[in-house]
């Protein structure tokens, strides 16, 4: 069991009073988590300490750095069941996407090769397969959602993976709170001889991920959604298809020689991390994994189950409010996309702020998922560890409030 109480304590940013005197209520956490006081200690005393570039001099400060930062490689890594090895420093989950169509497609896959991603896609894991199909004449293969259920059709899934090569889903949607049946959907992949690339951008923060066990060719996370700071993220990928892969970015760091002639570069993980790396970033990475490690996951997904279960519940007996996914699944993640019919999204969202409350707003990095259910936005209320029940009771009572006032 997790004391929210406790839990709550350790995030400075919760106790924040907004300029118009309401307390913070941050319903915001599948854009970005808030970090707790160990994170943000790691992170300052690096800079107050030890600040240095890593991988380079040879003195003290550069060897605590460069110690550091491969520690933060083993810590995390360690949390997501995979080899340091295997583990690629990026800055967050698009660059990580990227790393793949750039590093692995371009040089893996030709013209006529299918690539088969989701409507639910966020655009960090569409637009850099349009632009491969661009480049190289790759074809991208959309698999629908059922718009009763809100689902992945998987049937059509199946149909799509006809003569695909590579597999691109979300872990979970970042607007709908579902969560995809991945292990089903790498299985039928292998299968079929498909690669595949799960998006875990939203998955990490609420469910134990395991490289080794999922089986998948290549995980993309990001660390701001799960304690960590912003900037950094990493792709986990196997010895195999890291040994198919070729440079993204090139310049100091990732070389083994370079010469007026050319450059060689350097072998594994190594060839992918180019220029200063995110020092301080990895290791309030490390410290947002080790302050994670103290709970079950488990604990975390069904904590952040039942509020947003209780949310979605209260909110759908508010009249005119419309909600898109289904948040009382066992498998939802906690974000809960909603319209109400007549107020706007946009003023909808200024006047829960005027109330404490901060929601998301807009298409979420996810239009053809909006072309799908026929919407040009939704807000969402996105719940994680440190939202108590009472919050959530606040919030309904606010809703109603500008419903009944404004509609
Ligand atoms: C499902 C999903 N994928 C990818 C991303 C991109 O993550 P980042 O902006 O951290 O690179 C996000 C961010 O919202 C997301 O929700």
């Amino acid at each position: 069991m997790l004391d929210i109480e406790v839990i709550r304590a350790d995030f400075p940013i919760l106790d924040r009073v907004l300029p118009n005197g309401k307390n913070l209520v941050y319903f915001d956490n599948a854009a970005t988590s808030q970090k707790p006081q160990c994170v943000i200690d790691a992170m300052s005393n690096f800079y107050e300490n030890y600040n240095s570039n890593a991988h380079r001099s040879n003195h003290t400060l550069a060897d605590e750095a460069s110690s550091a930062l491969e520690n933060a490689r083993n810590q995390i890594s360690n949390f997501f069941g995979a080899k340091p090895e295997n583990m690629i420093y990026t800055s967050g989950a698009t660059e990580a996407i990227n790393l793949v169509s750039y590093g692995w497609a371009k040089n893996n896959l030709d013209n006529g090769d299918v690539i088969v991603i989701t409507e639910m896609e966020h655009h960090a894991d569409i637009v850099p397969w349009q632009e491969l199909s661009k480049e190289k004449g790759v074809e991208v293969r959309y698999v629908p959602i059922n718009n009763e259920t809100f689902m992945l059709d998987m049937e059509a899934f199946e149909i799509a993976l006809e003569g695909a090569a590579l597999v691109c889903v979300t872990h979970t949607s970042n607007v709908l709170g579902i969560r995809n049946p991945i292990e089903e959907i790498i299985k039928m992949s292998k299968e079929n001889n498909c690669k595949v690339l799960i998006d875990c951008a939203q998955g990490a923060p609420h469910e134990k991920i395991n490289f080794e066990e999922l089986g998948a060719d290549f995980l993309a996370i990001s660390a701001h959604k799960m304690a960590g700071p912003t900037g950094i993220g990493c792709l986990l990928t196997s010895n195999e298809r890291i040994q198919e892969m070729g440079p993204f970015m090139t310049g100091g760091s990732m070389i083994k020689k370079v010469t007026t002639d050319g450059s060689t570069f350097k072998d594994g993980h190594a060839m992918f991390e180019t220029g200063t790396p995110r020092i301080a970033e990895a290791i309030g990475w490390g410290a947002a994994v080790e302050w994670l490690g103290q709970f079950k996951m488990e604990d975390i997904h069904n904590h952040v189950h039942d509020i947003a279960a209780f949310a979605g519940k209260e909110m759908t007996k508010i009249p005119g409010i419309k909600i898109f996914g289904d948040p009382t699944n066992k498998d939802s993640s906690g974000a809960v996309s909603f319209l109400h019919d007549t107020i706007q999204s946009q003023d909808l969202a200024l006047l829960l702020d005027q109330g404490g409350y901060a929601v998301r707003t807009g298409h979420h990095c996810a239009q053809p998922l909006m072309d799908a259910l026929g919407v040009p936005s939704t807000n969402r209320a996105s719940f994680w560890i440190y939202n108590t029940r009472e919050e959530v009771e606040g919030f309904i009572t606010h809703l109603k409030y500008i419903c009944e006032r404004f509609a």
